[in-house]
């Protein structure tokens, strides 16, 4: 068996969590390889929505085993308080999550010199979301890092001689802080973690993968904040494109089968950097509010812009996606016209690939397609899709080279529909 990976192909917040938990019942494990509680994955169904931070999408369908992969940073308190909050609800997951004990633990000093780092940026500041992200990445590759294992070896030495170093560097960025109050939470998150099934997870996916178990990886944010291959400085610090399922999880890159690229019909970023489709005007406003784009978990104001289908084709070439899927396209439901970003004009020279410097003053050159105007939110099959709506797949299928198999006309896990005209 091969595994199947699903990724976000823009900024982040494509709508991975609800495409997830859609495609859950085909799977038996689904497995997060990257990221930790940066990312917010928002399911809904039967009324209710849940916002996931390391959790994987696939908790909520059935007896399905979940596991969070080496590739993740936990955060133990983060971790409780979202396992908690899921019981609360009637969801019971102890016995269906399983934990790589190579996973790296998100420290409270971390998140301490994650905030230290952005004041010390000033206005070059990364706009991370604060959880202590980038400076575990950064003890695991320079080979400081504790890992979940680490809980049950040995421990209390090795938590005492990271705060130390910690502490140092925040001296030194004359950063204050008190610790007490999030050091007690993390204890006790420690504590905790000490219930679940804390696994060599590689063994278990490729045994499962052995015993023709079938396996979706479940990224967390999009490939264009990929610490290699998106718009740095301005990313996050992991890969989070399909080969980060092969490190994150253990999986030999020819296990690897179809990959879903998500997408929005649009386009939308959180935090800094460049962004060269995104809209300052009356339209970016109506994107906003009509899509509710705001962060999951921190409620930031996210960009809004058109789609940019140079910036898509890189995230394509760089993921292999097989799949595509379109999110939230009933938010252009009463729009007159859609634009698309098919080229970039720097200095007035056009061109069609994404350059190394996206930071630099881009002009988009768009395509503008007739809108649909048709309410798209109880359509049921593609039947039923508008003529201007099958023009405006068409148009992206021919820019992108790959088909659009799925498309969201809303958040309910109900508002999915499947293409199948190209089968
Ligand atoms: P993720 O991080 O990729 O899982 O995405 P987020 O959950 O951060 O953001 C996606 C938001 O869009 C969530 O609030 C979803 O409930 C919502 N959403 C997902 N698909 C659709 C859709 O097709 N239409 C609309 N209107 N909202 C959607
Ligand atoms: P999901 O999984 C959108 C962005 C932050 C910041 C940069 C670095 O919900 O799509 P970090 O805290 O990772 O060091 O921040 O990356 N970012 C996200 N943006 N969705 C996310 O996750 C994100 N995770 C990180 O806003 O610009
Ligand atoms: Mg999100």
């Amino acid at each position: 068996m091969k595994v199947d990976v699903l990724l976000g192909l823009q900024w982040g917040d494509e709508g991975k969590g609800k495409v997830v938990d859609v495609l859950t019942p085909r799977y038996d494990v689904i497995a997060r390889f990257q990221g930790g509680p940066n990312a917010g994955h928002t399911l809904e169904f039967e009324g209710q929505k849940y916002v996931l931070r390391s959790i994987p999408s696939g908790i909520f369908q059935g007896d399905k085993i979940n596991i969070i992969g080496n590739g993740v940073v936990l955060d133990p308190a983060l971790f409780k308080a979202e396992v908690e909050a899921l019981e609360e609800s009637g969801h019971n997951l102890k016995k269906r999550l399983q934990i790589s004990q190579k996973a790296h633990l998100i420290l409270p000093t971390h998140r301490l010199l994650d905030a230290a780092y952005e004041a010390a940026k000033g206005a070059d500041k990364v706009g991370t979301t604060g959880k202590g992200i980038g400076p575990t990445y950064t003890d695991k590759v320079s080979r400081n890092g504790l890992r979940v294992g680490d809980i049950l070896h040995g421990f209390a030495e090795k938590y005492v001689a990271a705060k130390a170093r910690h502490e140092k560097i925040l001296k030194a960025l004359n950063y204050e802080y008190d610790l007490t109050e999030a050091e007690q939470a993390w204890m006790e998150g420690i504590e905790f973690l000490k219930q679940f099934a804390l696994v060599d997870s590689e063994h278990e996916i490729n045994q499962l993968l052995n015993n023709g178990k079938s396996i979706l990886c479940e990224g967390a944010q999009g490939t264009m904040l990929d610490v290699d291959f998106g718009s740095y400085p301005f990313v996050t610090s992991s890969n989070t494109i399909c080969a980060g399922a092969c490190t994150g999880l253990g999986v030999a890159p020819n296990r690897i089968g179809e990959v879903y690229g998500i997408f929005k019909a649009y386009c939308t970023r959180v935090g800094s950097g460049p962004f060269p489709t995104e809209l300052f005007d009356e339209t970016g406003e109506r994107i906003c509010n009509v899509g509710n784009e705001f962060g999951s978990v921190t409620g930031r104001k996210r960009r809004c812009g058109w789609i940019d289908l140079v910036a898509l084709r890189y995230a394509i070439m760089i993921d292999g996606v097989t799949h595509l899927i379109m999110m939230k396209s009933d938010v252009l439901d009463d729009f007159e016209s859609i634009k698309a970003c098919v080229a970039y004009r720097i200095n007035g020279e056009e061109i069609d690939y994404l350059p190394y410097n996206i930071n630099e003053e881009i002009d988009p050159v768009y395509v503008e397609l007739p809108g649909w105007q048709t309410d798209m939110t109880h359509i049921q099959s593609e039947d039923e899709f508008p003529e201007e709506f099958n023009a405006y797949l068409s148009f992206l299928e021919e820019q992108l080279g790959v088909p659009i198999k799925i498309v969201s006309v809303g958040p309910d896990r109900e508002q999915t529909i499947e293409r199948y005209t190209d089968d």
